[in-house]
């Protein structure tokens, strides 16, 4: 579904990925791990169009998407919710909403969505007329990714969606990560919950230093010495 090819992505002369190669099936869920300024979140966004890549390609669904602009990589069925939720904090939590539906096809199905949104955070739905910045940091969570939902993704890519939550709350995004494979869409995910995340992960890649040093099937990653010294605390 999703080839990343031997990309480089530099912030003016600084190189931030060196040679990066990633590859996401369709129904999987593909983890990205990695320590504080490895590259993930750079990743992310050269797959999104917020970067762009001085050398490499990035296919999705056979097509060169890498120069793309995000709204057309949005359009093809790429959704991504970013490290640090970036919501609109004065907008309501329904605005919210809408504003992941600014495709050619979300936007006319948008009713139906939010309502499946809804039924996947029943909070959201209760606070729907709040602004966005007088939600707890769970319920911005919970917004930001229901509002990735409402673009309709056939890939949904979350970075950190767990960053800053209580336990309890952590475990919900798991499993509302899991039941959003279970619908189909399919999952590249930066977490820093390592173990939880190669629990329901398929496939993993390790970044460091903005290369990947590790990749392969997450059961067998978890018994690697580099992951269980360096994420696992083993
Ligand atoms: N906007 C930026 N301008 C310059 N350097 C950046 C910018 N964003 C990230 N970097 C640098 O790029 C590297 C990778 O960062 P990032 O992708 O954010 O890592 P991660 O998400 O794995 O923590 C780091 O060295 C970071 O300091
Ligand atoms: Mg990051």
């Amino acid at each position: 579904m999703l080839e990343v090819s031997n990309i480089d992505t530099f912030y003016g002369k600084m190189q931030a990925l060196w040679g990066v190669s990633l590859r996401v099936d369709e129904a999987e869920i593909v983890a990205l791990i990695g320590a504080n300024g490895a590259g993930k979140t750079t990743l992310l966004n050269t797959i999104s169009g917020l970067l762009r890549p001085a050398s490499g390609s990035v296919e999705f669904l056979g097509k060169r998407i890498d120069g793309l602009t995000p709204h057309s990589i949005v359009e093809l069925g790429i959704s991504h919710v970013p490290e640090g939720r970036k919501l609109f904090a004065d907008m309501s939590v329904r605005e919210n909403l809408e504003m992941g539906a600014y495709t050619s096809g979300a936007w006319k199905n948008k009713a139906e969505t939010r309502e499946q949104v809804y039924q996947i955070f029943p909070a959201l739905k209760e606070r729907e007329k709040q602004l966005a910045r007088t939600l707890s940091g769970g319920e911005q969570q919970m917004l930001a990714m229901g509002r990735g939902l409402m673009a309709k993704p056939k890939l949904c890519m979350f970075d950190e969606p767990s960053f800053g939550l209580a336990p309890m709350l952590l475990l919900e995004v798991f499993q509302v990560i899991e039941a959003l494979r279970e619908q189909g869409i399919t999952i590249l995910l930066i977490e820093q919950n390592v173990r939880r995340t190669l629990e329901i992960s398929d496939r993993a890649y390790v970044l460091e230093n903005g290369r990947v040093v590790l990749e392969g099937e997450s059961k067998e990653l978890l018994q690697e010495e580099l992951v269980k010294k360096a994420y696992l605390g083993l």
